[in-house]
């Protein structure tokens, strides 16, 4: 059976968490690929709501795999404690497995991420601050601490000597004459190592293995794809491919293995950090959408940016990745407005353009052209019961409108964090 990837075809917490937890019923495996505890996913189940940040959503499943991959960076004490609550909660975590090949988002990595962005002066990227950036230079740069390290004392002394000068180098070049000591970091993560061993292996020949079992794989991504490093609004983006294809190279699996792509956007868009948001709203109907959404990161509790839906980054996404199938989520947080508008293509020095330019100086200076089509009552969770057929006509008005300016198809519409609050078309 092929694996299903699912992305996030916007600036992330597009409701990814909810959408994978729904598929996620399916599959036999689940697979996170790429960035950190950057991310945040929020899942609503009948046995309460659960905020990850590391651990794949399939994991309040029990009896399923779920795979950290390669191309994730981790930081072991944070996805410890993310194992530990859920433990505590009744949730085996059994089923985890964790790529020996993945990078590991150490103390410096987080000192290096304020230090940069201090560093930055007006131009900082806005980041968590939970060590991506520098966690994954150092996995370009071949300076990084791998998975594989630190479950073996040994392997991660002799790494941590060959690192460690260079990260001190960084760190005081940025004003931090911290000390980077070996004996305390290896006694620090090897106990990390130690609690996390048996979760441990090599997760490529494990996932590889369920495909040619014929199990159902779900891939998870996380961010979105305008936070992309290569697509996304450079250099206001974030530090990992989060575009479909990063799956492969993030899971160690071949192009071939992937059957469908499903995008996830959100009935309008949000965005935390700094950086351009053509359609953003910054008076009170912005404030409007950040409070009916609850429209707070899971990760940093930091306000998001709220504006109406933008077709071009949908359009974006949708091209990028390779898009089968959409899931709209939130569309109960639009109901009940005056009005709903959606940005279809920009104004870009006096000419309407139809995708995203590459700079994100060209960006700023888009004007959205807006359409304005009419709004929906207000939603509840028990509305999804009577199927898509019994949704609003002026919700189907606006996804079909969708549809049509993404030209994929729109196959889940979300109207609740709870899971049963979904409608499969
Ligand atoms: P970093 O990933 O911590 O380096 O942050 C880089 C940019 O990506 C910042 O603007 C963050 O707010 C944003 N970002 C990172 N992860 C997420 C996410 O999961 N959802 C939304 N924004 C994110």
């Amino acid at each position: 059976m092929p694996a299903t990837v699912l992305i996030g075809a916007q600036w992330g917490d597009e409701g990814k968490g909810k959408i994978i937890d729904y598929l996620a019923a399916g599959a036999e495996v689940v697979v996170r690929f790429q960035g950190g505890n950057n991310a945040g996913h929020t899942i609503v189940t009948k046995d309460g709501t659960f905020k990850f940040h590391l651990l794949p959503s399939g994991i309040v499943y029990p009896g399923k795999a779920v795979v950290i991959g390669n191309g994730v960076v981790i930081d072991p004490k944070v996805l410890l404690s993310e194992i530990d609550s859920l433990e505590a909660r009744g949730f085996p975590t059994d089923g985890l497995r964790i790529s020996d090949r993945a990078n590991v988002i150490m103390g410096y990595h987080c000192m290096l991420d304020g230090a940069e962005e201090r560093h930055r002066g007006g131009k900082k990227v806005g980041t968590t601050g939970r060590g991506i950036g520098p966690a994954y230079q150092d996995k370009v740069a071949r300076s990084g601490v791998r998975i594989a390290h630190i479950v073996d004392r040994e392997l991660l002394r002799a790494r941590l000597e060959a690192v460690l000068p260079s990260k001190e180098r960084a760190l005081r070049s940025l004003g931090d004459d911290t000390r980077l000591d070996v004996n305390s970091l290896v006694e620090e993560y090897g106990r990390y190592g130690d609690a996390l061993k048996r979760y441990v292996t090599d997760t490529s020949v494990l996932v590889n293995g369920a495909l040619d079992r014929g199990a159902q794989v779900l891939m998870e991504g996380a961010q979105g794809t305008m936070l992309d490093v290569d697509h996304g609004t450079y250099p206001f983006t974030t530090s990992s491919n989060c575009v479909s294809g990063a799956a492969c190279a993030g899971a160690g699996i071949g192009p071939k293995r992937i059957l469908k792509i499903i995008g996830v956007v959100k009935a309008y868009t949000t965005r935390v950090g700094e950086g351009p948001l053509p359609t953003e709203q910054k008076g009170d109907l912005g404030r409007k959408m950040l409070e009916r959404g609850g429209e707070y990161g899971t990760t940093t509790g930091r306000a998001r940016r709220c504006g109406w839906l933008d077709i071009v980054v949908v359009r974006h996404a949708c091209r990028l990745n390779g898009l089968d199938a959409l899931a709209l989520t939130k569309a109960d947080v639009l109901g009940g407005m005056d009005e709903v508008q959606v940005c279809r293509a920009y104004m870009l020095d006096g000419k309407e353009i139809a995708n995203v330019p590459s700079t994100v100086e060209e960006l700023e200076r888009c004007e959205p052209v807006y359409d304005t089509l009419e709004s929906w009552p207000g939603l509840k969770a028990d509305d999804a019961k009577g199927g898509y057929g019994t949704l609003p006509r002026a919700l189907k008005d606006y996804v079909r409108y969708i549809e049509k300016g993404a030209r994929v198809k729109i196959e889940i519409v979300s109207i609740g964090p709870e899971r049963w609050a979904t409608v499969e078309r």
